[in-house]
């Protein structure tokens, strides 16, 4: 298992065991792998009363603060964290959010327009969605400055923190592999293979944190925002420096690159899958003789939209390893077996949303499975893909980042005809936490309308 991370290659090792041993697989010594659909309720599921959660596998998490956030925190500060939160994700919210995100989404569209140079030019579109999205999180969580974004969109580049956040996911992912090594070996390793640059990022990102929390610290905006309650808290004492300055990080991190990997994974697929591509154009442009019309609602009107979506969440899952959870005190049946305290349990969310046990054709980019289209996929467990997790911890963001993602895809499809500039198969990707993804070249053609 450590050599599978340090290669970068867990969801398709984990893949091909469970291609080989079945549903259950003992993956290291304290170890168990799942990928029956019944496990997302069983192990990640709201617990009765009497019952204790699974909670989150330390060892998992073990690169992340000490002062838990969201992400590490015990059951009873995770409610606490997650209700703060909780109202910046409420279906009124989103509402509020909707214009400012149809702001982005349009100068991304303006300046996508200037930089293709009519069709010849090729961009890489995987960065500009990447623009979009880091200015939009950094708005909506006003870490920046009161009313500011990261401005990505504007520049063409991305700001520092954000440029080094792939140096912080590669640190984590060495930090779970020295987790699974016995306790003397862990320091040597992390001095050993935790590149130079990595670390020297990690103390930018800290210093840089501290400065732009300072700074949200002094500013209080006249609207309300993600940060909000978490500076409430930090305030009234519940909450440390380092705990909201995490809590931040992670907010800006989950909210922006997860949302850009799956567009740019449903972007390379359909260059890859023409059949799809057309129908999904043909529906878009059918739909819609304006782009003023493409809104978050009348987006979600579009059902081979959503089809596309789910079949790339399923086929390219952006946060694709297992997320481990913790057997508690007394044990607890998962599978129809007794399993003793402290067994390490976890579901992978790639292998299970590609294994030939739980879908027709696995491999296949097929959105008609979704959409309810074709008759040789209603044998399909579509419960199987969970690609936002499942239960009290499931990701807070989900129906925010749907909406982006509709909004953006149908957006895009209406405004350009595209095509395939990149070599070689884009999605021969490694996996260090997040996948890691070159840049996706693409050349966009304005559609021309009469
Ligand atoms: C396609 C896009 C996204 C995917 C696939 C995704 C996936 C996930 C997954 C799998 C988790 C669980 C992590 C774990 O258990 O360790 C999670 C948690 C989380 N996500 Fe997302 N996410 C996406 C977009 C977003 C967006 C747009 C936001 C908004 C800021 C967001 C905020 C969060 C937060 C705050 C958590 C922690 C929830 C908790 O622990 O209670 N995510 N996400």
């Amino acid at each position: 298992m450590v050599l599978s991370y340090f290669h970068g290659r867990t969801p398709v090792d984990i893949q091909e065991i469970h291609n080989k041993y079945g549903p259950v697989v003992r993956t290291a010594p304290n170890e168990l792998s799942y990928i029956n659909p019944i496990q997302w309720r069983e192990i990640y599921g709201f617990k009765a009363q009497d019952q204790s959660e699974f909670s989150k596998d330390p060892a998992y998490h073990s690169g992340l603060h000490k002062h838990p956030i969201i992400l590490n925190a015990e059951k009873s500060y995770h409610g606490y964290i997650r209700r703060l939160l909780a109202h910046g994700f409420s279906e009124k919210s989103l509402r509020d959010q909707e214009p400012v995100l149809k702001g982005f989404v349009d100068t991304l569209i303006r300046r996508l327009h200037e930089e293709c140079g009519n069709g010849e030019k090729s961009v890489d579109i995987m960065a500009w969605y990447n623009f979009l999205l880091f200015d939009f999180i950094g708005y909506l969580s006003r870490y920046t400055a009161f009313g500011e974004s990261f401005n990505c969109l504007t520049t063409g580049t991305l700001h520092t923190w954000v440029g080094i956040f792939f140096s912080l996911a590669r640190a984590l992912s060495y930090n779970q592999m020295s987790a699974r090594l016995p306790s003397l070996l862990r320091p040597l390793f992390l001095i050993q293979f935790i590149p130079k640059n990595i670390k020297r990022d990690v103390l930018t990102v800290k210093a840089l944190n501290e400065e732009k929390v300072g700074h949200r610290l002094k500013n209080h905006p006249a609207v309300p925002d993600f940060m909000d309650k978490l500076v409430e808290a930090f305030n009234s004492g519940k909450m440390s420096s380092e705990q909201l300055e995490g809590n931040a990080s992670l907010l800006i991190a989950a909210g922006s690159e997860t949302t850009a990997t799956l567009l740019s994974g449903l972007t390379w697929l359909l260059l890859k899958h023409p059949r799809v591509h057309e129908k999904l154009k043909n529906e878009i442009r059918t739909r819609f003789s304006h782009p003023d019309e493409i809104t978050i609602s009348s987006a979600n009107e579009c059902k081979y939209l959503l089809g596309c979506i789910e079949e790339a969440l399923r086929v390219y899952p952006p946060s694709p390893q297992p997320h481990h959870r913790i057997i508690p005190a007394g044990g607890a049946v998962v599978n129809g077996e007794f399993l003793p305290a402290g067994t390490s349990v976890s579901i992978p969310i790639y292998a299970i949303s590609n294994s030939p046990l739980n879908w027709a054709q696995p491999e296949a980019f097929i959105p008609e499975r979704w959409t309810g289209e074709d008759a040789r996929f209603s044998g399909d467990k579509r419960e199987s893909s969970q690609p936002f997790s499942y239960g009290p911890r499931n990701c807070l963001g989900r129906n925010l980042a749907y909406a982006e993602m509709r909004l953006v895809m149908a957006r895009l499809i209406w405004h350009f005809d595209i095509e395939n500039a990149t070599d070689g198969n884009w999605m021969d990707q490694r996996v260090y936490m997040v996948w890691e993804k070159g840049p996706l070249h693409v050349k966009l053609r304005p559609v021309v309308r009469t």
